[in-house]
């Protein structure tokens, strides 16, 4: 009998601390339903907006997980069954699935996505191809609406979505700076993406590198909110633009108060807009097909930051969170 290991959200997870919250389960692998694909996850993406769903905040963009249910996120993998039309055996795809070894999905209410095997390297299906890269595109060019010439900063700079965001600005033509933890990802997006500059929150040194942007602020890409976000509102441009993205100093703590500097918003007449990647899933073709013609050029890349086994799954999300990465988190499971 084959047997599929999951992980299981046992209860609302403290901080960082996944290892008391979620446990790893076997049972026997079931059969797809009609209408149900089974894959063979061979890789889970790391994702950060993951948190929220664990917390049991019922007003978020998607409904908590219920205790006892499989901790469900981006996966990766082969079609071993299918009993969906469209859908064959062998096919690579890429779904809501579970952290598990199978995830039995129906592709409608997944999101089931098959994905082109000439793609030299099948990591970039969840990173700069995938979600990360869509949501990067997006952010910068519909919400953002960045122009040649403007001054773009980029928070949680180094990870997989903001990476992304900064190397995008920059093909549009943008003056890009970041936010980051720590000299050596400052320095890195420095020397090896372009940056303008990068600023080290860790350090404290946010607020004062900002002010020193000439022009100030056209637009900025939110990963962080938090405190921030005061610091950006101060030396945002007339007319500037924020695109609110992801808040994750938000995500493990209860419900945060807005922004000190609020009032920057009507003095600057700023425009600020949330924006959220399943949104967009229809216009997913066209974005993959613009992000692969900058893969394919050599413009856009991202590092990957790689666990082996699904057992190892805990100690690579809790890098999205301590900071422990640069560009995209990703689990391999052995086959
Ligand atoms: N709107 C959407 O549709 C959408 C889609 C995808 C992702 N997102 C959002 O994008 C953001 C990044 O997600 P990701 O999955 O790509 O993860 P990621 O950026 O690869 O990793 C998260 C990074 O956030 C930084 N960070 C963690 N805690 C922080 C804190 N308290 N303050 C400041 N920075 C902190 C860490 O880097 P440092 O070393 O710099 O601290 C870490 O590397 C998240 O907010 C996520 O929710 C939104």
């Amino acid at each position: 009998m084959t047997m599929n290991r999951y992980w299981r959200l046992d209860s609302r997870p403290r901080g960082e601390d996944f290892a008391s919250a979620l446990s790893l389960q076997e049972v026997p692998l079931a059969d797809p339903a009609p209408g149900q694909i089974l894959i063979r996850n061979r890789m889970l993406s790391m994702d950060a907006g993951t948190r929220m769903w664990m917390t049991d905040r019922t007003d978020g963009y998607q409904p908590p997980l219920d205790l006892g249910t499989p901790m469900q996120g981006l996966v990766l993998g082969q079609v071993v069954s299918s009993r969906a039309s469209g859908f064959a055996e062998g096919d690579w795809v890429r779904a809501f699935g579970t952290w598990s070894d199978y995830s039995c999905v129906d592709p409608l209410l997944s999101g089931a996505m098959k994905l082109d095997p000439s793609v030299a390297d099948m990591r970039d299906h969840l990173g700069t191809l995938g979600m990360n890269g869509w949501t990067a595109l997006w952010g910068i060019e519909r919400t953002c609406a960045v122009k040649a010439g403007e001054n773009v900063l980029v928070s949680a700079a180094a990870g997989s979505t903001g990476l992304l965001a900064c190397q995008i600005a920059r093909i549009l033509g943008a003056n890009v700076y970041g936010i980051a933890g720590g000299e050596r990802k400052c320095r890195l997006l420095e020397s090896d993406y372009g940056l303008i500059a990068a600023f080290d929150y860790k350090s404290g040194s946010v607020a004062a590198g900002l002010s020193r942007i000439e022009g100030g602020i056209h637009a900025y890409f939110d990963n962080v909110g938090g405190e921030i976000l005061d610091d950006v509102l101060a030396n945002m441009a007339l007319y500037g633009r924020v695109a609110i993205c992801g808040l994750i100093a938000e995500y493990t703590g209860g419900r945060q108060h807005g922004p000190e500097n609020f009032d920057q918003i009507l003095m600057k007449r700023l425009r600020i807009e949330g924006f959220f990647s399943p949104d967009f899933m229809d216009q997913g073709e066209q974005l993959t097909a613009r992000l692969r013609s900058w893969v394919d050029a050599g413009t856009l890349s991202l590092p990957y930051d790689v666990t082996t086994g699904l057992e190892n799954t805990l100690e690579a999300y809790a890098k999205l969170f301590t900071g422990a990465n640069i560009g995209k988190v990703l689990v391999e499971l052995q086959s």
